[in-house]
């Protein structure tokens, strides 16, 4: 691994996990519930992220330049919730991020899905562009309409990314997810998916870490909660601190309190 792409990786890293903010959603899904102004919902979760994945639009439009906070920029897309989403190209060169100064781009890979090998192409060619300049490639399992997400399926993608050579993985929590980690020479992270109870998404958290996860790269979970700071805080916590699901809560509780003390 080049020095530059090892310096990239070890910025979205802190004590070895990692906090990843994902607000890319927009991408294909258009003003997604809670990200409708991205520079609203992003500004006050900064501080508390390790590192932010989102696109270049977003990047460019919402985000003080002056921030200092690691990018992960997505490079992925061409479709809609309307169309066949494995449809994706590489929409933004390595240059454009390394222009926007970004930790590592990422792409998503539809395996089993009618556009398998145009997405594992694109994974490829992105890593091979990103040998060149230094720029790590995080590889998001794309979970197609009927796919299954257990540990074969996901086993089955995240294998095949390591493979052709992302530098991480991002994929989902399911039942015997160590397999999952097992199988991948590389690190994953886990998405949070669609909205949960907030005990429910710390617990996906606790137990994707406790089974060999790096850390999590979590969206909704965050910004779609009634306190998206104290729920950042409370994953900062079971990821960093190795709290439990319900020692997490408190920190959630702890800052609803602290909220309500100052209306
Ligand atoms: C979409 C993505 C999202 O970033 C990902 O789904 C993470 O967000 P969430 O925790 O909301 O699932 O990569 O392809």
């Amino acid at each position: 691994m080049s020095w530059g792409l090892s310096n990239r990786v070890s910025r979205l890293t802190k004590d070895g996990r990692m906090v990843m903010l994902a607000v890319d959603h927009g991408y294909f899904q258009g003003p997604t519930t809670g990200l409708e102004n991205p520079r609203a919902t992003v500004t006050p979760l900064l501080p508390y992220a390790d590192s932010l994945m989102l696109t270049r639009g977003v990047l460019r439009t919402s985000v003080d330049p002056s921030q200092k906070l690691p990018i992960v920029l997505r490079v992925s897309g061409g479709t809609s919730i309307l169309k066949e989403l494995s449809d994706e190209v590489v929409t933004t060169s390595i240059e454009e991020a390394i222009r926007l100064n970004a930790s590592a781009v990422a792409v998503s890979i539809f395996v089993g899905s009618e556009h398998e090998k145009e997405t594992l192409a694109n994974l490829s060619e992105l890593v091979n562009e990103g040998e060149r300049y230094g720029m790590p490639v995080l590889a998001v399992t794309a979970v197609g309409r009927e796919m299954a997400r257990d540990a074969r399926y996901l086993g089955l993608a995240c294998r095949i990314a390591a493979e052709l050579g992302a530098s991480l993985v991002k994929t989902y929590y399911c039942e015997d997810f160590h397999k999952v980690v097992e199988g991948c020479p590389v690190p994953v992270l886990i998405a949070g998916g669609k909205k949960l109870p907030e005990k429910d998404a710390l617990q996906l958290a606790f137990n994707a870490v406790s089974e060999g996860a790096v850390g999590v790269d979590m969206g909704r979970n965050i910004f779609q909660s009634s306190n998206p700071v104290g729920m950042i805080k409370a994953v900062r916590a079971v990821v960093h601190e190795g709290k439990t699901a319900d020692e997490a809560l408190r920190v959630l509780g702890g800052e609803q309190a602290a909220k309500a003390r100052l209306r």
